[in-house]
């Protein structure tokens, strides 16, 4: 059995050089591999969680496809989609939602540093937070689950996700798996030896520090003005230069050979200018992303053949989904009529037993009847006016047998009814 690997890539922003060497590149290398079978998405539905502009949201979608596909992904491979092409995801994320503990959520780091920021301003705990929010651990725990995955590779700060997903499959499994598992319970995947790549103030390269250095966006000219923004020391060429507390170095690793590097690493201790570092840093990059940026280009011009390509990536992911979901359903009750077998065959057995019946009338009054298993009438009682006295005749009726019934008593033999009628019944009765 191959691999099952799935990740999805929340669709809020434009890809950047520190996004290709943490994820994209080491995604697309695993997907390279014969024995692991891929699902990579792009998380639309969560991208409404941390962005309102519609156009916003349509333009990252498309850039991140075209950067996925010019960066070597094979959708004929891969199964590449939207998660919002996929409507058993938010089916399975109702589903989940149900079994899903609020005091978990609860719990959940994104939500619980929200919760902080507004207490620290003196606010409402959730001001300004949405249930998408709240609940977007579960959402993703739909993600993945819906494919039964055993890998997920995520960044750290996504690990929390991936232990509420197991804790969400178990208890299910536990609830309604009826001794087969419906989930995998999936591992979370760090990819140990990808460096964080430093961006150009030598902090992790994010958006939300202004630090990073474009992929494709902006061409090579957009490359050669952020690298020439690295900021370095102010050693002058010809001076040694420290290349183990370079972040210029770290970048250019990122990209090199182990021989390369140790090259650059000794040219740098022999005094080669930051301009020239630069250079060869530039060069070194578009080496690799210039093919790709091609690419890139032709697909950002037509769109259209994007879109047919994540149509059938939808497809095929729901012809997968479907399946399972189907399973999920029924473990639920939630399946087709004449299915329901087990709740029916316990149904028959009870009706197979005669039994005593209680109930009381309009006129206020309490009665009994005694029902063969077959639905026939054996004994019907008069009105009583406490339901307490029926239930001693019941009692009665029990104990002695037939023979409470045999001098003047306010119970009638139901129409053709025999005392031995009765008497059987009662045998098999208490004989259950
Ligand atoms: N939340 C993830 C992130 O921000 C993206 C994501 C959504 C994801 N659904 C997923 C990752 C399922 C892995 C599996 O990085």
């Amino acid at each position: 059995m191959s691999l099952r690997v799935l990740t999805g890539i929340t669709t809020s922003g434009t890809p950047h050089l520190g996004n290709y060497v943490g994820a994209i590149r080491p995604a697309i290398v695993a997907s390279q591999s014969t024995d692991t079978d891929c699902f990579f998405f792009m998380a639309d539905y969560h991208a409404l969680i941390k962005c309102d502009d519609p156009a916003r949201i349509e333009r990252s979608r498309l850039e991140i496809a075209a950067t996925w596909l010019a960066a070597g992904l094979d959708p004929e491979r891969v199964t590449f989609y939207r998660q919002s092409d996929v409507p058993e995801v938010t089916e399975l994320n109702w589903l989940l939602t149900c079994v899903t503990a609020k005091g978990q959520m609860n719990r959940a780091h994104a939500y619980k540093a929200s919760t902080d920021i507004n207490e620290a301003a003196g606010e409402d705990a959730d001001a300004g937070i949405t249930m998408g929010l709240f609940c977007y651990p579960i959402l993703m725990a739909a993600d993945i689950l819906l494919f039964n995955p055993h890998k997920v590779p995520v960044g750290r700060d996504q690990i929390q996700h991936i232990e509420m997903t197991r804790d969400v499959a178990a208890r299910f499994n536990h609830l309604f798996g009826q001794g087969s598992d419906l989930f995998v319970l999936p591992e979370a995947h760090i990819e140990e030896h990808v460096a964080t790549l430093p961006g150009l103030d030598g902090r992790k390269m994010s958006k939300s520090y202004d630090n990073t250095i474009p992929l494709f966006e902006g061409g090579v000219k957009a490359l050669k003005d952020a690298i020439a923004k690295i900021v370095t020391n102010s050693l002058l060429p010809g001076e040694p230069k420290d290349p183990d507390n370079s972040h210029l170095v770290t970048i250019f690793e990122a990209f090199a050979s182990s021989a390369e590097t140790a090259q650059f690493k000794d040219e740098l201790r022999a005094g080669l200018s930051w301009g020239e570092a630069k250079k060869r840093l530039l060069d070194l990059i578009e080496h690799d992303i210039a093919p790709m940026r091609e690419r890139y280009e032709a697909l950002m011009a037509h769109p259209e053949e994007i879109e047919v390509l994540l149509q059938t990536g939808a497809a095929k992911a729901r012809a997968t989904a479907a399946p399972l979901l189907k399973k999920v359903r029924e473990s639920l009750g939630l399946r087709p009529m004449q299915a329901i077998t087990v709740p029916a065959a316990k149904a028959e057995k009870k009706a197979a037993l005669p039994l005593f019946k209680q109930f009381r009338l309009d006129d206020g009054l309490f009665y009994f009847n005694f029902i063969a298993s077959d639905g026939r009438l054996l004994l019907q009682s008069q009105g009583f006016s406490q339901g307490r006295e029926a239930g001693l005749w019941i009692a009665k009726i029990k104990n002695e047998g037939v023979a409470a019934l045999e001098s003047n008593t306010p119970i009638a033999l139901g129409e053709g009814v025999a005392l031995s009628d009765v008497a059987d019944a009662l045998m098999v009765l208490l004989a259950d």
